[in-house]
């Protein structure tokens, strides 16, 4: 990758090459998400993770499973990155080359409480960069695919972003982090977006939240303190089809950092230009 974040042909793989991955995911994800199924509407048992409000079941354990052995078969010489802590080939500091994030179950807390919308999210990164997504959200009947320079589609009809093109008519989302102190939360964003757009949403599901804004139900996503298996298989759907994904300066998304703002594109500037002011009064993180 130089400079300004392009990726050379050979790196980026063949067109080819990005279809077959686009097919595969789209299998796994389908299956992985009949496992999710098997759960939804239980009430299933829950564990927590790092604090008291972040669960995992074992619908979540073993929809990864399901995906990170099948992508491992088809694509023996890729890297994999699961949520749930499965790693296959290269070392965590490795990330150049064909990278896989998978996140087996995306929404925990909506899927616990028996809530319909979650994902099961695995996208693909070449040197670092967005290429193929997919998302599949079982209990709605969603399936969202991209691939770079071959557009996104939803159940296979092409989708496209909104035309909004000021934030007052925007309906933008975003997520909260699972840490709450005052460090971590972006709350004072959240406060500034609700008085300049026209609507806000959280609706817990950060790869589907991108899906949205790559399909035109939502206008701008912007979140942080998230990891890459939240975000890589969105921002490459949200790319391919015509949106923009970025870091909150604009800079060429990098899913190691959390933090992703998705718009559109038209509402781009006038997004980051929120986010800068609001970091500039009240002393809160940049980008
Ligand atoms: C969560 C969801 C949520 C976001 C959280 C994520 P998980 O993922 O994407 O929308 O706000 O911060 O961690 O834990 O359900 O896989
Ligand atoms: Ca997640
Ligand atoms: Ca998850």
């Amino acid at each position: 990758m130089d400079a300004q974040g392009a990726v050379s042909d050979a790196a980026r793989g063949s067109r080819d090459d990005l279809a077959h991955a686009r097919r595969v995911a789209e299998e796994v994800a389908r299956d992985a998400g009949a496992i999710l199924m098997q759960g939804w509407g239980t009430r299933p048992d829950i564990e927590f993770k790092s604090e008291d409000i972040d669960l995992v079941t074992e619908f979540d354990k073993r929809s990864e499973a399901l995906v990170v052995s099948r992508l491992a078969a088809a694509f023996p010489a890729d890297t994999i990155v699961g949520e749930e802590g499965t790693t296959v080939g290269g070392a965590r500091a490795q990330r150049t080359g064909r990278v896989w994030y998978v996140d087996p179950l995306d929404g925990t807390t909506n899927f616990a409480h028996g809530f319909p919308l979650f994902s099961v999210s695995i996208g693909l990164t070449i040197d670092r960069r967005p290429m193929v997504g997919v998302v599949e959200a079982p209990a709605v009947g969603w399936s969202f695919s991209g691939a770079l320079g071959d557009g996104s589609r939803l159940n296979g009809k092409p989708i496209a972003p909104s035309r909004v093109a000021s934030l007052k008519r925007a309906l933008v989302v975003t997520g909260f982090p699972y840490l709450r102190s005052p460090a971590h939360t972006n709350l004072p964003e959240w406060s500034a977006l609700i008085a300049a757009a026209q609507g806000t949403r959280r609706l817990g599901s950060a790869a589907l939240d991108l899906c949205f804004v790559a399909c035109g139900w939502l206008d701008v996503y912007w979140e942080r303190m998230l990891h890459p298996w939240d975000l890589v298989a969105g921002a490459a759907i949200v790319e391919a089809a015509g949106g923009r994904a970025t870091e909150m300066d604009g800079t060429p998304f990098d899913g190691e950092t959390g933090r992703v703002v998705a718009t559109n594109g038209l509402l781009h500037d006038e997004m980051k230009a929120l986010l800068h002011g609001v970091a500039a009064s009240s002393g809160g993180a940049w980008p």
